[in-house]
């Protein structure tokens, strides 16, 4: 083919074959492959076009105007194949990670050598253009002021690897956002609230930027401040150690495991007002867009460790409490209050043989102990002797096997209890046992247990069945013993806790 169609073929099959490479590598941007299939399509018609005209009526200022118009396109079409196979193919493929922009600049720079080139093959004088333009280009780079200075901040954005796509940051203005895109003039963040910034290049350049949770060489972690307030009868020692332990059991999502998360005490009552002292827990959050979320989890495992410990969160000083509390009512949620405790009692087979008596005053004697989803309740090798019974939620036991392997043996759901091995037998804990959903408990502790155990040694004997059968469940798991294997573990077991809950308690051997 000839003439002004001598291209045609050859940019047409550049297309057929860019277009079945992007299709064998699917994870390719084809936004840009249509905008080139769309100016061949635009090359071809104005190319039979210009033949058309030049068929009819000859050589014409309209058909060579038609004809310039194609090489124009001609030009624009190469450079958008060129880009293509470069940009969009060779350096995805290499998975660089290019900016837009560099793609626009370099495109944008091939079309001004373009336009050049062709109003030079046309005859004109570029280089008295450039002479005699200079009151032009002033008054176009006077109007294009803030224009150019968005790119040149775009490019400087880009150029000193300050902000990348990804990175959270926080504007002088306060708000926080992470970072879409980074384009010619403006760079596009969307925030927490689901809403999108566009800030142009040479405002972010102007003010100060703060990149979240950024430390050169550390894993992104951005600290966090939970507030919360707990009234003078408590020492701060105490709140600290308490609400450190509760964070530090076990791993809560998005935060990070080092630095570890801690509590401060961080001033007493201000202004001479109020009655409490304030604390703080910091966290380092991993997922910058889940800090809500995230401050919420540490404050329900502050919330159920201060419970556990009969510890308010502090009221103001000057709540006043109006309350009907005639001897009666305080009766009736007495009467309540130790119902309920009695029928978690009574769904305890460990103390099915207590007379009613007996399981009244361990009523009265039991705590409240919340915990909060994916708390460790008791950690297998801890050394604590209390037995929780389970009214509300579900947990998980887990126990480490001898290749270091913690498996699941059992899921306990409310009621229920646990807890019983250490408290008997005084033994470290033997297995590990997590909150799978936020639970209350009643602890039952040794203290409890003691007087009742002295008055009454012959219910040790009942205990060590039920506690030789949970007992052999786990080596079961860990040791694979088939049912005879069990069998025998049974007997023996059964003998060895009786004698470990004689010696823990202090009971004579006759009991
Ligand atoms: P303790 O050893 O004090 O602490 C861990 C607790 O996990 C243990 O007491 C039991 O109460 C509980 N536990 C161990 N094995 C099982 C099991 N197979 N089924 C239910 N609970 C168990």
């Amino acid at each position: 083919m000839n003439g002004p169609f001598r291209l045609l073929l050859p940019l047409g099959v550049a297309i057929v074959l860019l277009a079945a490479i992007f299709r064998a590598a699917p994870r390719a941007p084809r936004r840009r492959l249509r905008r080139s299939v769309l100016l061949f399509v635009l090359y071809a018609l104005i190319l039979v076009a210009t033949q058309g005209l030049e068929f009819v009526g000859g050589k014409s200022p309209v058909s060579s105007g038609f004809e310039f118009g194609a090489s124009v396109l001609e030009v624009l079409l190469i450079i958008n194949l060129a880009a293509l196979a470069l940009f969009d193919l060779l350096l995805h493929l290499a998975r660089w990670d290019y900016p837009d922009i560099v793609h626009d600049l370099s495109v944008g720079a091939a079309y001004l050598v373009a336009a050049g080139w062709l109003m030079h093959r046309s005859g004109v004088n570029i280089t008295s253009i450039v002479a005699t333009s200079a009151v032009v280009t002033a008054v176009i780079g006077l109007s294009l002021q803030a224009t150019l200075g968005n790119v040149v901040g775009g490019l400087a954005l880009q150029v000193d690897d300050s902000i990348h796509e990804g990175d959270w940051i926080e504007l002088e203005s306060k708000v926080q956002g992470q970072v879409k895109q980074i384009r010619w003039r403006h760079t596009v963040i969307e925030t927490r609230d689901w809403d999108t910034l566009i800030v142009p290049n040479s405002q972010l350049l102007t003010q100060t930027i703060k990149v979240l949770g950024k430390r050169g060489g550390e894993p992104t972690g951005h600290r966090m401040w939970v507030y919360f307030s707990v009234d003078f009868r408590f020492a701060p020692g105490q709140v600290v150690k308490l609400v450190n332990e509760a964070l530090q059991s076990a791993p809560i999502t998005n935060m990070l495991p080092e630095p570890k998360a801690h509590c401060i005490c961080y001033d007493f009552a201000k202004e001479h007002k109020d009655s409490f002292a304030y604390y703080a827990v910091r966290y380092w959050l991993s997922d910058l867009a889940s800090d809500d979320p995230t401050s919420s989890l540490v404050r329900e495992r502050i919330y159920a460790a201060l419970r556990r410990a009969q510890i308010p969160l502090a009221l103001p000083a000057a709540t006043v409490f109006v309350s009907q509390d005639d001897p009666d009512h305080a009766e009736r949620k007495k009467g309540r209050e130790r119902t309920f405790r009695r029928e978690a009692l009574d769904s305890v087979v460990l103390f099915a043989r207590l007379s009613e008596q007996e399981k009244n005053h361990l009523a009265d004697t039991v705590r409240t102990a919340p915990f909060s989803a994916g708390e460790v309740v008791t950690r297998q090798g801890a050394t604590a002797h209390w037995l929780y019974i389970l009214t509300k939620g579900e947990t998980e036991v887990r126990v480490a096997s001898s290749d270091g392997e913690e498996r699941k043996v059992a899921e306990l759901k409310a009621p229920s209890f646990f807890g019983e091995m250490a408290l008997m037998t005084g033994e470290p804990r033997e297995a590990t046992v997590n909150a799978k959903s936020d639970i209350e408990c009643l602890r039952v502790d040794k203290d409890d247990f003691k007087g009742l155990l002295a008055r009454r040694p012959e219910i040790a004997q009942e205990m060590s069945t039920i506690l030789a059968q949970r007992r052999v469940e786990l080596m079961a798991v860990r040791e694979n013993l088939d049912a005879d294997a069990k069998k025998r573990k049974m007997v023996t077991e059964r003998g060895r806790i009786l004698e470990s809950i004689r010696d823990f308690f202090g009971l004579s051997n006759g009991a």
